[in-house]
């Protein structure tokens, strides 16, 4: 009999933040640095909007490409927030977190044999995704010695004859780097010259704390090659809602509309109604998080530098990636004696690529005083 699980598939390894996980089920004690999740609530307001909904009676399907309110308020929030300008009933698909908008974007535009370049340190999900969507995952290297950033020079030379897109993603998961207008116009124009697109995953957008953020397709002459996916799950503190949306050129998100409706069907109207109320509605609440995690920014990145792990300054999201190299463990047995010795779990460097061997991610999506006593073990360890 032949193999129930596709070759595909059975090729495919399995995530290494979960593999380290199944690790840390069932201890006690724990304090965890490792989920990549806001450890805030999603606020009051939000959830009483979804109560009401559901007591209204809003239990339906939806429109496939989401509630009609849902894409004109998006539409709205873009071009109050970033000038974009996007067409609520053509070029706004709402999905299944960023993660359904980043695979339907990448079945929508790769053909087998198609490179989709890819900056590693990077977010677990873009290989496998891009290789189930039948392209090539084409892996470009960072480095903390360029402070794991891409560069123009990089950018250029990893352009071959069956590039088709880019994946960009700022700030970043693991290693919170974020760009400049300026840097982001450099790449923009070496795309422009060679007619490649981009899929820019900008989840973290809200939680940028050293500069403005600025969306890719928001550059001159961008927004016509670019997928902008954005959603609710972080600055928000909406992971469990699963609500994202994808913005661009009609024809493509057309496509990822054709997928999506044979696939999902729609996003569950309940969130929907809570991802209005979440644009709509006070925004202090989300202002009240950010400032919280860029406190812990600082006293993270302080701490790591103060014990001897040297880290870069994260511009973005709520993660560090400090380097563990100086203490001659791999970042496996870094990550497993310290969850072993001091309860204390953390990312090692190497599930988001071979690039993160001799890091860690740290999440700062934890309470400051757990952060407290988690560098007070990690100092311990480090000493030991
Ligand atoms: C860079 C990045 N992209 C996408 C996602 C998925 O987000 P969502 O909850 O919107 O599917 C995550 C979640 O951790 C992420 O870090």
């Amino acid at each position: 009999m032949k193999n129930i699980v596709s070759q595909k598939v059975q090729e495919m390894q399995p995530s290494g933040i979960r593999a380290f996980f199944d690790l840390v089920l069932g201890m006690k004690d724990v304090i965890s640095l490792g989920v990549g999740e806001p450890d805030f609530v999603t606020p009051w307001h939000i959830r009483e909007s979804a109560i009401y909904s559901i007591e209204e009676g809003y239990t339906s399907y939806t429109s496939n490409k989401g509630l009609v309110k849902l894409r004109t308020y998006i539409s709205h929030f873009l071009k109050k927030r970033y000038g974009l300008e996007y067409d609520a009933e053509e070029e706004v698909l709402v999905t299944v977190g960023v993660s359904e908008g980043l695979d339907l974007a990448m079945r929508a535009m790769l053909d087998p044999g198609d490179e989709i370049l890819i900056c590693r340190p990077s977010y677990v999900s873009y290989g496998p995704v891009a290789e189930l969507a039948g392209g090539r995952p084409k892996f470009i290297s960072l480095s903390q010695k360029d402070g794991f950033k891409l560069s123009p020079e990089v950018l250029k030379k990893n352009i071959g004859q069956h590039t088709k897109a880019l994946l960009l993603n700022y700030p970043c998961n693991p290693t919170g780097v974020s760009y400049t207008k300026k840097e982001l116009a450099a790449f923009n124009k070496i795309l422009e010259k060679h007619g490649i697109w981009v899929i820019s995953d900008e989840v973290y957008d809200e939680l940028t704390y050293d500069f403005d953020h600025t969306p890719f397709s928001s550059l001159s002459g961008a927004k016509e090659r670019t997928v902008y996916l954005n959603g609710f799950s972080k600055a928000y503190a909406m992971t469990g809602w699963r609500v994202g949306f994808a913005c661009g050129p009609r024809d493509v998100i057309q496509a990822m509309t054709k997928i999506h409706q044979y696939t999902i069907m729609c996003v569950p109207i309940v969130s929907q109604m809570a991802a209005c109320e979440a644009l709509v509605g006070p925004h202090k609440p989300f202002e009240e998080m950010k400032r919280e995690y860029h406190r812990r920014r600082e006293f993270v990145v302080a701490r790591l530098n103060e014990i001897g792990l040297s880290c870069h300054q994260p511009q973005g999201a709520f993660y560090a990636f400090p380097s563990i190299k100086r203490t001659g463990l791999s970042s496996g047995d870094f990550a497993t004696r310290l969850l072993k010795e001091k309860k204390v779990a953390l990312v090692p460097g190497t599930a988001f690529g071979p690039e993160g061997e001799g890091y860690v991610r740290i999440s700062y999506a934890t309470s400051f005083d757990m952060l407290k006593e988690a560098f007070e073990r990690i100092e311990e360890f480090i000493k030991k």
